[in-house]
């Protein structure tokens, strides 16, 4: 159910919603099933489930809801990777090259180089603020597949979806955007030109760190009915506990957005005006490289700040020192998390370069803690 004018706030709690029965719950609970009780001949053929790798009710309502506030068809998976190798796997294959981002979520990355490769297909890497450079200049001619991070993780730079889709669709390439930081509300890759959208849900769209889960949406029927191939091959298909809590959690994805956005307005600032800080980087922030982009291409902030303690052990000391700031991977999620990056030994940043995700906390526990930490740094 949809109504065309809704706004964040009611499509997160009404997107995929089904007619009212009364006497039943306002969103229905989870069915626990494997296989289903067996009528049609063949299976399926009336339209009842038959095994729930393939399909099952509580997953479709989740991808119903999701799909909506995408604009196109969800298919959800058990995790963000699953997603990601769904994507690449039903649109690439042996002889094909595909481009990835050299500085986006560093397990595509390794994906690409020890799984991929043994495939047979040929991977390139360009950075995000030069895709579109090499779109323009006829860089994706012979390419099967390009996949834009944006905002890319960790380091939060922005591309041109629309221009980099333009060019991609002139050469016959397919363009999958990883949407994880944005979220659906905050950015629609479908709409500025992109075949599929793909994000890991275990991140701000589910949102309580407790979940995983990965979906893609397209509005294009025949790569959608490629990648439930895949998934239904492949059985990285969600359970109905995942799906029902996902769909439960969405509910409030405008409310967490909206404070952990403010919340991540005021950390850019104390971060930035701190001695013991530098390279501040948080796409809303008018002083940001990519604010120009991020404003024009995206729909509202999020919580992802990124920015560089002078080192390893600073980080450290600022951990002691905060009670609020919780060291953690991952992000989107309700409480305030840092990550030190360079511990995972994925991405090109520097030992004291931090992702600050900022969680739902208020904004003046959040700043005081910030500001009485980074104090312990000087
Ligand atoms: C941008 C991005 N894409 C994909 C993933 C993978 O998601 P998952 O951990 O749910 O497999 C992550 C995880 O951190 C991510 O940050």
């Amino acid at each position: 159910m949809s109504g065309p004018a809704w706004g964040d706030g009611t499509r997160s709690v009404r997107a995929g919603e089904l007619p009212a029965v009364p006497g039943a719950p306002l969103r229905p609970s989870p069915v626990f099933a494997a296989p289903f009780h067996l009528a049609d001949q063949p299976p399926r053929a009336g339209g009842a489930d038959a095994y729930a790798r393939t399909e099952q009710p509580t997953l479709r309502n989740f991808e119903a809801a999701v799909g909506e506030l995408d604009r196109g068809r969800c298919l959800s998976f058990a995790t963000g990777m699953a997603a990601l190798t769904a994507v690449v796997m039903a649109c690439a294959g042996a002889g094909d090259r595909v481009l990835l981002p050299a500085d986006g979520y560093y397990t595509t990355r390794l994906l690409a180089a020890e799984e991929l490769s043994r495939f047979g297909v040929e991977v390139g890497y360009v950075a995000t603020l030069d895709i579109e450079r090499v779109a323009a200049e006829g860089g994706l001619d012979g390419v099967r597949l390009v996949l834009l991070e944006t905002p890319s993780n960790p380091q939060l730079d922005v591309c041109d979806i629309a221009a980099v889709a333009r060019a991609a669709r002139a050469s016959g390439a397919v363009v999958a955007v990883d949407n994880t930081t944005a979220t659906p509300l905050g950015q629609r890759p479908l709409g500025l030109g992109a075949h599929l959208t793909v994000a890991s849900d275990t991140k701000a769209l589910t949102g309580h760190s407790d979940l995983l889960l990965g979906h893609v949406s397209t509005a294009d029927d025949e790569l959608f009915a490629r990648l439930q191939s895949w998934r239904n091959h492949s059985g990285s298909t969600p359970g109905p506990f995942e799906a029902w809590l996902g769909h439960r959690s969405m509910s409030t994805l405008d409310l967490r957005l909206a404070r952990q956005g403010a919340n991540a307005a005021e950390v850019a600032e104390v971060l930035a005006a701190s001695p013991a800080v530098r390279g501040v980087r948080w796409p809303w922030r008018p002083e940001d490289p990519s604010f120009a982009l991020a404003s024009r291409q995206m729909l509202r902030p999020n919580g992802v700040v990124s920015a560089e303690l002078v080192d390893e052990a600073a980080v450290g000391r600022f951990l002691a020192a905060s009670r609020l700031w919780t060291a953690a991977t991952s992000f989107g999620g309700v409480h305030s998390t840092v990550d030190r990056r360079a511990q995972w030994g994925g991405d090109a940043v520097a030992p004291g370069f931090v992702r600050f995700s900022c969680g739902i906390e208020d904004t003046d526990d959040l700043v005081a803690d910030l500001s009485a930490a980074l104090d312990a740094l000087s």
